[in-house]
């Protein structure tokens, strides 16, 4: 290159700095979340974002992804991730649609991306685009589950996600409902009732005293209702659970915690079951 070149060179060089300084200084350029990267732009930040992460993400050993190991991750998923990109029938928050680059629906990177890359992405989070670091939010062996997660979501629709999970959410968060030791058996169920004081929330048909009880909804018909409490389908287990743990299934709920134990819960539920007319 002859001096005369480097001269040329080396003024458009220091012009565009220059240039910059002053579009910066002067406000000129907008850092908006409202004005749009230049597609170019946007295509920089994701390729300089990508060739970044392959370059730091785990390689060789890995933990074992399996189909059990992504049902844990949909939890931490559907809590965390669906907020900003979404999921099977849900949208993301109101707030994540202003972001500036927007957080995409991750079906894409579950169909492309290699696992250890969408670990890496969300271990350590992408500056400059909002998508945050998880690394010190979340264990390893968790972030490793969503990221198995997130290989399964361009498999899941939407009624597949919301019965993962519902499933998932009743396994990782209820409590087990211990065994009675004997047959349930309800005429010792109605005095369980009574003893444990529910005929004082409760109309209770069949005991006496409980009639104008009003601070919970009758009982009476509840042995053959579709739904309990609203929202629970009316099984032998989400019954006991919600006798046991109400203030855990709805937290909040007027009716109290009372250390039913396992041989009173069966029994009640026993005479609650005959309880069939309204
Ligand atoms: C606060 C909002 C927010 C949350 C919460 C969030 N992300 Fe992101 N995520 C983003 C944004 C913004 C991007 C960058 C989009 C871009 O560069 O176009 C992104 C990018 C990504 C990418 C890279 C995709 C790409 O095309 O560049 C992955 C993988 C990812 N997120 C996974 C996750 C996972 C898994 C979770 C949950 C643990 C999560 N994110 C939670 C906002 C979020
Ligand atoms: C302090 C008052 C109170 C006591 C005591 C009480 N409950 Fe409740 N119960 C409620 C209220 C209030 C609701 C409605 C709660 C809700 O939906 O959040 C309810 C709901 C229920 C339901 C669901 C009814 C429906 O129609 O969906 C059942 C079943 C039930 N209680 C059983 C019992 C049993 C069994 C006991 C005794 C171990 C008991 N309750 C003691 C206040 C009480």
């Amino acid at each position: 290159m002859t001096f005369r070149g480097a001269l040329i060179g080396a003024t458009i060089v220091v012009l565009g700095l220059l240039g910059a300084f002053v579009a910066a200084q002067t406000g000129l350029y907008d850092a908006a979340a409202t004005s749009p990267h230049f597609a170019l732009t946007y295509d920089i930040i994701h390729w300089v974002g990508v060739r970044s992460i392959d370059s730091r993400a785990p390689k060789g050993q890995m933990p074992a992804i399996d189909a059990a190991t992504a049902a844990r991750g949909v939890l931490a998923y559907d809590r965390v991730c669906a907020n900003c990109h979404g999921a099977p029938g849900r949208a993301r928050n109101a707030f994540a649609e202003g972001m500036n680059p927007a957080p995409p629906p991750l079906q894409f990177v579950g169909r492309e991306w290699p696992v250890a890359r969408i670990f890496q992405a969300t271990a350590r989070g992408v500056k400059m685009t909002g998508m945050p670091a998880f690394t010190f939010r979340m264990s390893d062996a968790d972030i490793w589950a969503v990221a198995a997660f997130v290989k399964k979501l361009p498999t899941i629709g939407v009624q597949d996600y919301r019965a993962l999970v519902t499933a998932m959410k009743d396994q990782a968060t209820l409590p087990r409902v211990p065994p009675p030791a004997q047959a349930p058996d309800a005429s010792r169920g109605r005095i369980a009732l009574m003893q444990h004081g529910c005929a004082s929330c409760h109309a209770v048909p069949g005991l006496p005293g409980g009639r104008e009880a009003q601070t919970g909804p009758s009982l009476a018909g509840v042995g053959g209702r579709a739904v309990i409490a609203g929202e629970l389908a009316n099984t032998d287990l989400n019954l006991a659970l919600w006798i046991q743990h109400p203030n855990l299934l709805r937290p909040g709920s007027a009716m109290p915690d009372m250390r039913v134990g396992p041989q009173a819960t069966a029994d009640i539920i026993a005479y609650l079951r005959t309880l069939k007319d309204p």
